[in-house]
């Protein structure tokens, strides 16, 4: 279905669980949050039915977020069930990739087209530092799996914080001229106003990663993938580098998306307030008919472009939100 600026949205962003098993400091809060209670969460029934619904109103890929994705059990089956639907062409997951290596390839026996994990430096120490409980190792042997796995292109998600280093860019460098990944910097958004030490803004990774002023790496042509990233490539390597600047050039205007909470709220906009419940109705038996027009009315509020939301008292933490 085509919005009100002629945006088709076919895509969608579904929360399993609202809980990580990571803090990163620019998506939780380091005391934790208070986790939603079981009954308050969708089950993957009521998901399954929404899908179905949505999938006749024009959603057609499915991105499975969380928080951690991995944390909630039976997501095997779920992707199962969903490839079994017979009608969404594409699935993928957001991880942090702690808990991927020993599901990797059960995901991709299931029908998991690919992932994107989380890894914003290799430095194992501030890795830990900016996960606040994360192992570096396990989201390096979660990548591993993943090409093992052959859930490719994999994606690594490297939001810009003063952890990043030039060491880190060298060895991004060396892996995307080795595997099939995409390694994807992301600027900061500041929800929930979050003080997150800033290092190197896009600029400054694209001149140290010689895209900038030098011939090797070209702009892709190919819109890749489902999300807002421009892609640069180079003949020698088997990867690419993308860049994801909501704050600096928005890509509003190719938005395909709606979101999903775990707990069962439409988001139109990851930076608008603006949500709409489906789940109380759902519980109530509301008819497939009127879950139908619950999901046009929210794909008719997406709004033209997002506000600034990290000025304005934004609610959530990303990870109730799905990234
Ligand atoms: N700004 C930018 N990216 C973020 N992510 C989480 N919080 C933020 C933020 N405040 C990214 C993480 C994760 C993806 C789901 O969203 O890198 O991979
Ligand atoms: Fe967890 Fe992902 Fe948020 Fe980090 S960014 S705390 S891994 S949900």
């Amino acid at each position: 279905m085509l919005d009100k600026y002629n945006r088709q949205i076919n895509y969608l962003r579904l929360s399993v669980t609202d809980r990580c098993n990571f803090r990163c400091v620019y998506c939780l809060p380091s005391q934790g949050t208070a986790w939603r209670d079981h009954s308050e969460i969708l089950t993957y029934e009521e998901m399954l039915k929404l899908i179905k619904i949505f999938n006749k109103a024009g959603i057609t890929k499915i991105r499975l977020t969380g928080g951690e994705p991995l944390l909630r059990k039976g997501l095997v089956e779920f992707v199962a069930s969903i490839k079994a639907l017979g009608v969404i062409a594409d699935i993928s997951l957001t991880t942090n990739g702690s808990l991927l290596a020993p599901l990797a390839e059960a995901l991709k026996i299931a029908g998991l087209n690919r992932v994107n994990i989380s890894l914003d430096t290799i430095n194992p120490v501030s890795f830990n530092k900016i996960t606040t409980c994360g192992c570096l190792a396990d989201t390096l042997a979660g990548i591993e799996s993943a090409l093992k796995a052959g859930l490719t292109p994999v994606k690594l998600n490297v939001v810009l914080t003063d952890a990043l280093t030039e060491r880190d860019l060298d060895y991004f460098t060396k892996l995307i001229n080795s595997y099939p990944i995409s390694v994807r910097f992301i600027e900061y958004m500041p929800i929930n106003n979050k003080a997150v030490p800033r290092g190197m803004d896009i600029a400054m990774v694209k001149k140290l990663l010689g895209i900038k002023g030098r011939k090797m790496f070209k702009p892709s042509t190919v819109i890749q993938g489902n999300g807002p990233a421009k892609y640069y490539h180079s003949p020698k390597a088997q990867g690419s580098f993308g860049f994801i600047t909501p704050i600096s050039e928005h890509f509003c205007g190719t938005c395909n998306r709606m979101r999903l909470t775990a707990d069962g709220r439409l988001k139109p906009c990851l930076l608008s307030n603006t949500e709409i419940d489906i789940k109380t109705p759902l519980r109530n038996g509301a008819s497939d008919r009127a879950l139908t027009e619950i999901f046009h009315n929210a794909i008719r509020d997406k709004l033209e472009g997002h506000l600034n939301c990290w000025d304005s008292g934004y609610p959530w933490n990303m990870s109730q939100v799905g990234g």
